[in-house]
């Protein structure tokens, strides 16, 4: 994928009990109550130049929007429902508004869209999870609810611009290629998840670290700034900037994109906590992003002596380590005999060159004697002075 971060928002009538996106299936909400919130849905703080300031002070270079979660409730002037943010007291098109603000600040824009769909009487699949158990689910009629889906579709892929990327979720287990075709006819070059009618583009772990050091398909992992829900709830429980960035830095070093999310308020603001954890993110990405962004795998192993995980990127005849999960130490050796010959060392968050050494590896430790070999170490790096960070080393070679 061409850009590698990105904003994820996850905005509904949800954002009004604060507590979940789901809150409607997960809480004991009445499908009336729920819905009557419509006539409350008045974010009169919403400034869609705000986000994408926001995104862009991250270092992020798309968002990707809930025009439809699985609520139903749409954010754009669909003539498919009056289920939509042009009846509320709001009446604006808050996608609309999004993607004039995107275009302006050249940030790419993403289409989030639920097929289980709270709303929709023939939208019930008993195939697929997140389906509304509890309500009457009406007739259910698949054909039909896919020709509803295809109308919105055409609606989001004519009436916004240029959409970079599709966003299905909760994939139906239903087989439909005509959805995705229709997809790509109407925005040719979008990229397509992995959740919708057929494979798509691209994969989408959802909040959790894969293991290894390379994705071996195109991917784009999510996750939100806190661990309990992905649209605003007032009660949250936010990671730690430190725990974020590591996953950043994991996957993105494993050759995949990363969608992180925050959730506005009904007013539509981004909360305090929130625009706290993107901008610490962002200092750290912004620095790090050269050893991310347009990288590729390197061409060789590296063997480095030490305890910590690490990835290793390449881009431009630099070679860069990424130490996602920390460092312990303050030097590391190389054991590889065939090394070249690094010419400079840099410490990316904080741009300390550090010093480089030619000798004998300390030998006493060692128990294969590797320790007679002459080796290059990288030593003296700061690392205690970045603790909340993921050390990223670069190396340019002589
Ligand atoms: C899960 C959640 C859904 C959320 C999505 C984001 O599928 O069920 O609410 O929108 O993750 O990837």
């Amino acid at each position: 994928m061409q850009n590698r971060f990105g904003m994820f928002i996850h905005w509904g009538l949800y954002a009004i009990p604060a507590v979940h996106e789901q809150v409607l299936a997960r809480g004991d909400w009445r499908h009336e109550d729920y819905e009557a919130l419509a006539g409350q849905f008045n974010p009169v703080l919403y400034d869609p130049d705000e986000w994408v300031r926001l995104a862009a002070e991250a270092g992020m270079r798309y968002i990707c929007f809930t025009a439809k979660h699985h609520d139903g409730f749409c954010l754009w002037d669909t003539k498919q429902t009056d289920y939509n943010v042009m009846h509320t007291p709001y009446g604006r098109d808050t996608l609309y508004m999004l993607a004039e603000a995107c275009a302006k600040h050249g940030m790419d824009l993403s289409i989030y869209y639920s097929i289980p769909d709270w709303h929709h009487p023939a939208a019930y699949n008993p195939l697929s999870s997140h389906q509304w158990k509890a309500k009457d689910p009406g007739h259910p009629d698949m054909a039909a609810y896919i020709a509803f889906v295809k109308a919105q579709v055409r609606e989001l892929l004519t009436g916004y611009g240029k959409i970079y990327s599709f966003f299905w979720d909760i994939p139906p287990q239903i087989g439909d290629p005509s959805v995705n075709a229709l997809v790509r006819s109407l925005q040719p070059g979008i990229l397509i998840n992995d959740r919708g009618f057929d494979r798509g583009d691209f994969a989408t772990p959802e909040r959790t670290v894969p293991e290894g050091d390379r994705f071996t398909a195109m991917t784009e992992a999510c996750q939100s700034v806190g661990a309990e829900s992905w649209g605003y709830r007032a009660e949250e429980d936010y990671f730690t900037a430190r725990h974020l960035m590591s996953s950043v830095d994991k996957i993105m070093a494993m050759g995949g994109s990363y969608l992180l999310n925050a959730g506005p308020t009904a007013e539509g603001v981004i909360p305090e906590k929130s625009r706290e954890l993107l901008r610490r993110i962002g200092r750290w990405y912004r620095r790090a992003a050269e050893g991310l962004e347009n990288t590729e795998a390197p061409a060789r192993t590296y063997t480095l002596r030490g305890r910590e995980p690490c990835i290793v990127t390449e881009r431009g005849g630099s070679t860069y380590f990424h130490f996602w999960r920390g460092l312990d130490t303050t030097a590391l050796t190389f054991l590889d005999e065939d090394l070249p010959t690094p010419a400079r060392a840099t410490l990316l968050n904080n741009g300390a060159a550090l010093t480089l050494r030619y000798g004998t590896l300390p030998t006493l430790m060692d128990p294969d004697h590797v320790a007679r070999r002459q080796v290059w170490s990288i030593a003296d790096i700061p690392a205690d002075e970045i603790p909340d960070e993921p050390p990223v080393i670069r190396v340019e070679w002589a």
